[in-house]
């Protein structure tokens, strides 16, 4: 039964198991990034999302790993933080009741390219004294803006959750350049490259999810991470950076840069 099982995960579309573990990195278009923000189709997979990110621990693993990169810096919490790809921003509020009861004031921008946080959404930022900033606007035209533009900014931290994946690696390699010239600390969790990944993408039609999530979930796993392979696309030079980079629970791949004067 459990060979039948592991036959059928490994026939159906997407990456196979000997591929994921030998091959490199796959990029195929995902649905959710091809349907505007208000199809049916789409607010059903970003519902999807958040029981995703739950099954992958995401908040819990990110909350630890924010705490951890700033935990050497200045008696401070950080003021300023910003979360690429940050879609609707339900991830980035599990977080912030993880961590408001220490890090008081934050000003959080959320960055995406389509218009996804309401109203109520800052308004619960609020309630935990943070300030919400929604960005919209494509992560490539961000790490392409000149420093002294708006846009750029400087943040305390960084944080990315099951966004680096839809990047080939010379995109990576620009957007990963703009973060280290723009934050102190810069937290990345993504889909983990592996087999414990494509069963678990393979398994969560038992949680109810649509077909396009399916479908997103597995084609992120094979363009996910593993080893060093962030560590790799890191800025070389310049200022001095501490980096770790390891699996995370069962399915994630967790990269953490921290500033060497600040961690
Ligand atoms: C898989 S979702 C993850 C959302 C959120 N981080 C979470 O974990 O719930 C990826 C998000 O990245 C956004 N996105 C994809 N490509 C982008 C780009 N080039 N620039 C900005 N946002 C992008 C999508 O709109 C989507 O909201």
């Amino acid at each position: 039964m459990a060979r039948n099982v592991w036959r059928r995960l490994q026939l159906s579309r997407g990456p196979s198991a000997s591929r994921l573990t030998a091959g490199g990195r796959t990029l195929s278009p995902e649905i959710l990034d091809e349907l505007p923000a208000t199809d049916p189709r789409a607010i059903r997979s970003r519902r999807d999302l958040q029981r995703v990110n739950r099954v992958m621990g995401s908040c819990g693993i990110l909350s630890r790993a924010l705490r951890r990169a700033w935990a050497a810096a200045p008696q401070h919490g950080p003021v300023r933080i910003l979360e690429l790809g940050a879609g609707d921003g339900s991830l980035a509020l599990r977080i912030a009741k993880q961590l408001a009861t220490r890090w008081h004031g934050v000003e959080l921008t959320l960055l995406d390219r389509q218009a996804l946080t309401g109203e109520a959404m800052g308004t619960a930022f609020a309630h935990l004294g943070w300030t919400l900033r929604p960005l919209i606007v494509d992560v490539l035209e961000w790490a392409r803006a000149p420093t002294q533009q708006h846009l750029a900014g400087r943040w305390d931290i960084v944080l990315v959750n099951l966004f680096l994946h839809h990047f080939e690696e010379h995109d990576l390699r620009e957007l990963l350049a703009a973060v280290a010239a723009r934050c102190d600390a810069f937290v990345a969790c993504e889909p983990r490259r592996s087999l414990p990944g494509l069963l678990g993408s393979r398994l969560l039609p038992a949680l109810g999810v649509s077909t396009d999530t399916l479908h997103d979930a597995i084609v992120s796993v094979g363009a996910g991470f593993r080893d060093a392979e962030l560590s790799r696309l890191w800025p070389a030079g310049g200022p001095h950076w501490k980096l770790q980079e390891r699996p995370a629970g069962p399915f994630s791949h967790l990269f953490v840069a921290t500033r060497g004067d600040t961690a």
